[in-house]
């Protein structure tokens, strides 16, 4: 990641982070395992200006989200749970454990993402405020080497995520998915034929990463790790980790050995994991012979996994999923972690209309939503380029 130019302190400065859709592969990139998602042309802008000193300031344009300063250190204490401040911070003591004293700035954030909507809203923010002090302070990073480090310097809120968001966020390609593989790092963009529209649907149930839904997804985190440790113990695999496993062994070989080893709740989570790896290698095979239908059928499949066996949807999401699949999409799912957030479909162009204003009238009218509010909730994603830093002239 360069800066075009040397940093000047003063000078306004803007960063464009965008969100992301997750179009397969959930909740396997924690097990190192390959996910399809897109950056998307909604995002956030934090435009600042340097200061003097190791103090950042940032103001939400949106009055729900009250200051946040601090000084830049190793060692920054976390705001309270689920502050949204905590996000800046995490980007802030990362680098600078990362790259020793660093000077801060004042920032504004402005942002077209719904919050807690499995869109990254929270990893779009530690990227742009990332983003902001290295161009502050003349930074240099390879890009991979950043996507790692934000990977895991978001854990400091206290959620044991994966990497596909920040890799995303930094990495995104316009017109393009990317297939990225954790072990190791590597994205492949996969060009999205023109034909086929992304359309996110917002259930309108919160899923805060770092509220509520944190239990619960760290909870399958080490569920995942239980049922993988079983599983290669049985099978004498001194590397335990699921990228070795599918390596040596076949899905079906692996399902049989679990089913023997594992209790109920773990043969289910571990079923979910190596069958959406599978059908992420299926859809990119699919998205490259423009096969919308054989895509589509795969996220169908996803959402079953992810309901039955992972158990990370709730009924408003199963409701819109089969909404839009009642609507015309050739296949629908959550996206993202779940317990509530957004319905990724897919549908080809020419259907599209009509699928937007079924979706509206079946789901949204009987919740009393107002049209004004349509595009918020309901709209067609494009797969954008990924985090960029530009100098604000005007
Ligand atoms: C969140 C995490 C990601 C990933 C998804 C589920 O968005 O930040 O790392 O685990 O959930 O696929």
């Amino acid at each position: 990641m360069r800066r075009n130019s040397s940093p000047v302190n003063g000078q306004t400065t803007r960063v464009i982070a965008p969100g992301r859709v997750n179009l397969i592969g959930e909740h396997i990139d924690y097990n190192g395992l390959p996910v399809l998602p897109v950056a998307i042309d909604r995002g956030l802008e934090v435009t600042f200006r340097g200061s003097d000193d190791s103090v950042i300031s940032c103001v939400s344009r949106d009055e729900r989200f009250d200051p946040v300063r601090f000084s830049l250190s190793e060692t920054i204490e976390r705001g309270p749970p689920g502050h949204w401040g905590n996000y800046v911070r995490a980007a802030g003591q990362a680098l600078c454990r990362a790259r020793g004293p660093l000077r801060g700035f004042e920032a504004q954030i402005v942002s077209s993402l719904p919050i807690a909507a499995g869109l990254s809203s929270s990893s779009a923010l530690v990227v742009g405020i990332a983003l902001a002090i290295i161009a502050e302070n003349g930074l240099e990073f390879a890009p991979r080497e950043l996507m790692i480090l934000l990977a895991e310097a978001e854990r400091y809120v206290g959620t044991a995520g994966g990497g596909m968001d920040q890799a995303t966020i930094l990495g995104g390609r316009h017109g393009h998915a990317l297939h990225i593989g954790f072990d190791p790092l590597v994205l492949l963009p996969i060009p999205v034929p023109d034909s086929w529209r992304i359309v996110v649907a917002s259930s309108l149930v919160p899923a805060a990463k770092s509220g509520a839904a944190r239990r619960v997804y760290n909870a399958r985190v080490e569920e995942c790790r239980q049922a993988l440790a079983e599983v290669a113990r049985t099978l004498g695999e001194p590397v335990p980790d699921y990228v070795t496993l599918r390596t040596h062994w076949d899905t079906s070989v692996l399902l049989d050995v679990g089913k023997g080893a594992l209790d109920d709740l773990h043969h289910r989570r571990f079923r979910h994991v190596l069958t959406e790896a599978d059908r992420v290698t299926g859809a990119v095979e699919a998205m490259r012979r423009c096969d919308l239908v054989g895509f589509g059928r795969l996220m169908v499949a996803s959402q079953v996994s992810l309901r039955e066996d992972y158990e990370v949807s709730c009924p408003d999401l199963d409701e819109l999923v089969d909404c839009s699949l009642a609507a015309g999409a050739a296949g629908a799912r959550l996206t993202g972690a779940g317990f509530g957030g957004c319905v990724v479909s897919l549908v080809g162009e020419e259907e599209c209309d009509a699928l937007l204003d079924e979706m509206w009238t079946e789901y949204y009218l009987p919740r009393g939503l107002a049209e004004q509010g349509r595009s918020e909730v309901l709209f067609v994603a494009r797969p954008s380029a990924g985090a960029r830093v530009e100098e604000v002239t005007a």
